[in-house]
């Protein structure tokens, strides 16, 4: 192998960058030439491929976003989309690649890697921290991070009326970013997919706690298409006309800006662990941190639906919240 060429895809997500400075200034380290492909699987299918430098990943650690811009490609799922990908990677003289992603684009290299036979290694890239087989994901610790420093100013105003507030938060399918923010914020409350908390709980829970001492309370919600923060509140305001209810989404603030330490050192960490995968010959692996150390985890495995979540999180937030 001598030129690995690096990409990220689908949602942005803080650390990117320092993951992109690893994998180039490690690669050139160890001797193998650097191409950055823009727009992620879609600068494949389009050749929008250059050749990286030291240079090209100076100053970036610290910014949020990803300088290689990303994508979610339509094109990609398809086989002649993915065949002209591959017509670039000849092209471009790419032997391995480096995704920067989350779940769908993990899967995608999946796919790629066993069509065309091709080192595919992937990096955690996304807040949502729905990767199995890894602690955490690159931007999911800033993004709790931001969470939290939203939910405090929103508390202060909702003590200050005497509201209630439901707080969206993302996360697609999974709950890690909901229930860690509401506990490391002192919420009341989180709506999660991996809890069966139905509306009717919900609601109970809402008499009990404003019957006790709080006036106040916060409630952080896992988007969902079918029942997000708005759903919550409508059915507390028809429930509870007394309640004074709000709502508060707050969107793609959240994957923006500096990444935290955690996840500088994390991007650094498996962006230097994806080059010695290659250098030991490794394939088609995710690179995580587990306990700690470096894993890799097969991009099968990666993808799993269905990473644990620690129960006793909701019984930590339950007794925290009385
Ligand atoms: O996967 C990251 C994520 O931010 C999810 O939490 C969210 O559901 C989704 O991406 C939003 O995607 P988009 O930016 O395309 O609206």
């Amino acid at each position: 192998i001598k030129t690995i060429g690096v990409l990220t895809s689908g949602g942005d997500a803080p650390g990117m960058n320092a993951a992109i400075r690893a994998v180039t200034r490690a690669g050139i380290c160890n001797g193998f030439n650097i191409k950055g492909i823009y727009r992620g699987f879609e600068g494949l299918i389009n050749d929008d491929i250059k050749p990286f430098t030291t240079e090209n990943v100076s100053g970036i650690i610290m910014q949020g976003g990803t300088i290689l811009k990303t994508a979610r490609s339509v094109e990609f799922t398809t086989e002649e989309g993915r065949q002209k990908a591959y017509n670039n990677i000849v092209k471009q003289g790419i032997d391995a690649l480096v995704v920067i992603g989350g779940n769908g684009s993990l899967s995608g290299a999946k796919i790629f890697a066993q069509e065309f036979d091709l080192c595919c290694i992937g990096l955690p890239g996304t807040i949502d921290n729905d990767l199995y087989g890894t602690d955490s994901t690159i931007g999911y610790d800033t993004t709790m991070n931001t969470i939290v420093e939203c939910v405090d100013r929103i508390r202060d105003t909702a003590q200050s009326h005497e509201r209630i507030f439901f707080v969206e938060v993302m996360g697609r399918d999974a709950g890690f970013l909901a229930q860690n923010s509401a506990i490391a914020a002192g919420a009341e409350a989180a709506i999660i997919p991996e809890d069966s908390t139905d509306v009717d709980q919900l609601a109970r829970f809402m008499e009990r706690g404003i019957r006790k001492s709080k006036k106040s309370c916060i409630v952080i919600v896992s988007e969902s298409p079918k029942c997000g923060a708005l759903y919550y509140a409508d059915r507390v305001k028809k429930e509870f006309p007394d309640y004074d209810v709000r709502v508060s989404i707050l969107g793609h603030l959240q994957r923006g800006g500096r990444p935290t330490a955690h996840d500088r050192i994390l991007a650094s960490r498996t962006g230097v662990g994806a080059v010695d995968a290659i250098l030991q010959g490794q394939r088609n692996v995710m690179i995580g941190v587990r306990n700690n150390e470096i894993v890799y985890v097969p991009l099968s495995e990666a993808i799993r639906s269905d990473k644990p979540f620690d129960k006793k999180l909701i019984t930590v937030l339950d007794e925290l919240s009385i």
